[in-house]
């Protein structure tokens, strides 16, 4: 078994290893014509439910072939143009490389002692990643598990600076079309079930400011204590981006922390031509960006900046086992002192080959390119009577839903729509989402890959409306 260890005896052994891996996928990818099979669960459940954990194949290549019918034939693939769905992204090559390297080398960058290099090369990408925000001298931050964690820590950290004992006096503020990790964050965080108060958005889904500084007002008035305004500098279903430098302004009259969720919107701060989009995000307290969205990434690639790095001592703690308080005077960088995690993934390696490799222009350029395709998208759309489509995008999101020409009942126009996204799963010839809008059902195209054409776009609005109809018609027989 020991042939199976990586280390100086099986270097042949992994290299010849993953080479077939890497060799399967890649023929997967170059072969791959759908986004999906449309493989449902009961077909793929006693698949996976017959194979015996306990009698291992003991042969790479059959597990390989194994896998090819377990995963590899029916995973959801995104980096397919008609993958339109979720913020998922199509991923570089370096940063896969990144990937490959890191996890053989297998660095925790919980402590130096165990990963050294790892350590600096993480801090020097946040430094990076700040300087590009604006967040100056004092900033730092560290890398997490996605835009969840980041969210939870940066609201963990506004909790602590508030100096409140009452968590029930607490408040949040974020626009109700915020991600719901707020929320979420807010009952991990032990705030009461009124915490997050929801403000409303303008036609654009932006937050409204008028209505923050009365909710503001309101609860200096009520006694209670505003922790947190959360700005979201794209928001999941919209794109749209908050007015930061008004909401920055609110937050300094009414001394609140600031955090800025650009989990989606980051990738304009590798933009040349629409990083002014995200003015007044300098002016944040803390930052999310999810580099796994909009910087073109492997899942996971997340960090989560502060703009003062004293801030971050709220999720310090020492052991004499790991982190020892002594290892802070003699200045050993252990990043376990600044986050949630432990032992933690050299994730930072995916962005460090992409931005040595391709630079930070490559990965402006591409999230440009997406950003223009929705432009194109809402073109088509808007001209399109067939469909309603929400707003213009600011990023690179649709929302719109099918309108029969001979239906009116919200509801069952609801019902054609779900359809038509399921159906359109099932075939596999598309994948999208959807969502809610004023209590109904729209479909959403969240478009992440340069390689989606216009022409896919309009090919896909055809196929949605195409199946909407056949449930309208099976609709109507039904009733007759
Ligand atoms: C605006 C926003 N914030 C936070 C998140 C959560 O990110 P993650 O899925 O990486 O935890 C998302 C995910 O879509 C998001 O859109």
């Amino acid at each position: 078994m020991r042939s199976h260890l990586l280390n100086d005896l099986t270097a042949e052994h992994y290299r010849r290893s993953v080479t077939e891996g890497v060799e399967r996928v890649a023929a997967k990818l170059a072969a791959t014509e759908r986004p999906f099979t449309g493989v449902t669960v009961d077909a793929l459940a006693p698949r996976i439910e017959q194979i015996d954990l306990d009698r291992p194949l003991h042969d790479t290549t059959a597990v390989l072939d194994e896998l090819e019918e377990v995963y590899l034939r029916d995973a959801v693939y995104f980096h397919h143009p008609r993958y339109v769905a979720h913020l998922n992204c199509p991923v570089v090559i370096p940063a896969v490389l990144g990937e490959a390297i890191l996890s053989a080398v297998n660095s925790s960058l919980d402590t130096w002692d165990q990963s050294a290099g790892g350590t600096l090369i993480e801090r020097k990408l946040i430094d990076w990643t700040a300087a590009r925000i604006g967040l100056g001298p004092a900033a730092d931050g560290v890398f997490t598990s996605g835009g969840t964690q980041s969210n939870l820590q940066a609201l963990l950290l506004a909790r602590e600076e508030t100096k409140t004992h009452d968590l029930a006096e607490l408040r949040i503020f974020a626009s109700e079309v915020s991600h719901f990790s707020v929320r979420k964050s807010a009952k991990l965080l032990g705030l009461s079930q009124e915490a997050v108060v929801a403000i409303p958005v303008d036609h654009d889904k932006r937050m409204r400011t008028v209505a923050l500084a009365h909710e503001l007002e309101r609860c200096r008035q009520d006694g209670l204590v505003p922790m947190a305004v959360v700005a979201t500098a794209g928001t999941t279903d919209f794109g749209s981006i908050d007015p930061l430098p008004e909401i920055a302004e609110l937050c300094a009259q009414y001394a609140t922390w600031l955090h800025v969720d650009a989990a989606y919107g980051c990738g304009l701060l590798a933009s040349r031509q629409h990083r002014g989009r995200l003015d007044g995000i300098e002016r944040a307290d803390s930052v999310t960006v999810d580099y796994h969205k909009s910087f073109f990434q492997p899942v996971s690639s997340s960090a989560v900046l502060v703009r003062d790095a004293a801030t971050l001592r709220h999720a310090t703690y020492h052991a004499e086992y790991l982190n020892p308080r002594r290892m802070v005077q003699e200045r050993i960088p252990n990043q376990v002192d600044k986050s949630l995690q432990t032992t933690r993934r050299f994730d930072a390696l995916k962005l460090w080959m992409t931005l040595r490799v391709m630079g930070a222009d490559g990965i402006g350029e591409l999230f440009d390119q997406v950003c223009d395709l929705a432009r194109e998208g809402w073109r088509l759309l808007a001209a399109d009577p067939r469909f309603d489509v929400v707003v213009e995008p600011a990023l690179s999101t649709l929302v719109f839903r099918y309108i029969p020409a001979a239906v009116t009942d919200p509801a069952e126009i609801d019902r054609a729509n779900l359809y038509a996204r399921k159906a359109l799963f099932a075939s596999g010839d598309a994948v999208v989402a959807g969502t809610k809008v004023g209590g109904r059902h729209y479909l959403k195209f969240t478009l992440l890959n340069p390689e989606t054409r216009p022409a896919d776009l309009a090919a896909v609005l055809d196929l949605i409306a195409g199946h909407a109809e056949q449930y309208l018609g099976e609709s109507l027989d039904r009733a007759s």
